[in-house]
């Protein structure tokens, strides 16, 4: 029987793969994006939030100089050097586990006389539904390093740490919106981040006060950011910047357009207009959210994931479906989430609409013969910490 994860089950397997008991217990969640997508690598404003899913670290320490990894799946523990880390040592899931140990070794931290640990990793966010799961286990591992070997290491300190460990050693081209969320996060909150400007503010979502349920709609098409279509989005931007004379496409604003339009090729235009216009949207949602409460951004959420079904063409049929199916069904708004290509949708929904809206969502599935797509509500939940 496979234990469900938590705390006291991570600290078991802990024990079965070890043989001793862990010194302590940490976790960090996925995410879901709200609204702001691919504007973190374009330096713009994003609003994630973290969810109840959650990876657990266990730590336990060593005397000699070895790391070692396991997961209650996983018949073996994989196991390196802290004298042979390096990006291109580390392969298949352990590299988001070590590419950490590695990422905080470049980021300054004296690795050399250091001792190892053993780690025993969990987690109950699903992988490949565009939750993060990799940032995940990257969040728990860096927290609980940073404690166990007392680094002293700021949360936007680690956040750069885990992205670093992702490009670098997992070899995804992403920004920083995940891991942000991951150890920024707090219930009931979005996290608003200024990636150019290095900030980040928690803002209220009062969805359950507004008797609201937050749909997740995976639609088990998997995706990999590591694949292309991620890396040749970004290229777009970078090239379309370039083009325009700016650092970053954070420089340019709705105003613009019209400049942009008769400068840059038609498909690059379209890959632009969607990162300006949905920077303008994140400060909208967060503007109207505090204004007028969750139930007035269902537009914002509409059009966001008409940009990139239409603008930034990162969509796929059944994400299509299932948005405009739970928006036909009563849902406020509705949108793709995370890097696409596949992953999730979700849809803000009134509380007594989730089972309906859940049930027309696996009908119009079924109708179309897709795969059934996983439906599941999640809670706007509190980031990474220690647990044991
Ligand atoms: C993935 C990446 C993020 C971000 C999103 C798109 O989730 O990991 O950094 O770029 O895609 O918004």
């Amino acid at each position: 029987m496979i234990a469900i994860p938590s705390v006291a089950a991570t600290a078991a397997s802990f024990e079965q793969h070890y043989g001793y008991p862990p010194h302590g217990v940490w976790s960090a969640p996925g995410r879901v994006n709200l609204i702001g997508e691919h504007t973190d690598y374009n330096q713009g404003l994003v609003f994630p939030f973290a969810i109840e899913r959650r990876t657990w670290c266990a730590v336990g320490h060593r005397e000699d100089r070895i790391l070692r990894a396991a997961s209650g799946a996983m018949p073996d523990a994989a196991e390196v050097s802290l004298d042979e880390l390096g990006p291109e040592q580390l392969q298949g899931w352990s590299a988001y586990v070590f590419g950490v140990v590695w990422a905080l070794g470049q980021h300054g931290v004296d690795l050399s006389g250091r001792p190892g640990v053993d780690l025993e990793l969990a987690s109950d966010v699903p992988l490949g539904a565009g939750l993060s799961s990799s940032a995940a286990i990257e969040c728990a591992v860096a927290l609980a390093l940073n404690d166990e070997w007392e680094l002293g290491l700021t949360r936007e300190q680690l956040v750069s740490v885990c992205q670093l460990a992702e490009n670098k050693a997992v070899g995804a081209p992403t920004g920083n919106m995940d891991q942000s969320a991951s150890l920024l996060g707090q219930a009931d909150h979005g996290v608003l981040l200024d990636v150019r400007a290095g900030s980040s503010e928690l803002v209220p979502l009062h969805f359950a006060d507004e008797d609201l349920a937050l749909l997740v709609m995976d639609t088990r098409v998997s995706h990999a950011h590591a694949d292309g279509g991620y890396g040749a989005r970004r290229a777009s931007c970078e090239r379309g910047a370039a083009q325009m004379g700016v650092t970053s496409l954070r420089e340019l604003g709705p105003d613009d357009l019209p400049r942009i339009a008769a400068t840059l090729d038609e498909e690059t235009f379209r890959r632009v207009r969607h990162i300006v216009t949905e920077n303008q949207r994140v400060a909208d949602t967060v503007a109207t959210l505090r204004a007028s409460g969750p139930r007035a951004i269902g537009d914002l959420l509409a059009a966001s994931h008409a940009s990139m079904r239409d603008d930034f063409e990162i969509s796929v049929p059944e994400l299509d479906l299932a948005v405009a199916t739970a928006v036909a069904n009563g849902a406020i708004g509705a949108r793709m989430t995370g890097g696409g290509f596949g992953g999730a949708a979700i849809a803000l929904v009134p509380h007594n609409l989730v089972d309906a809206i859940g049930d027309a969502v696996h009908e119009a599935f079924a109708d179309r013969h897709f795969t059934q797509p996983n439906i599941f509500t999640v809670v706007p939940s509190q980031g990474a910490r220690r647990d044991a």
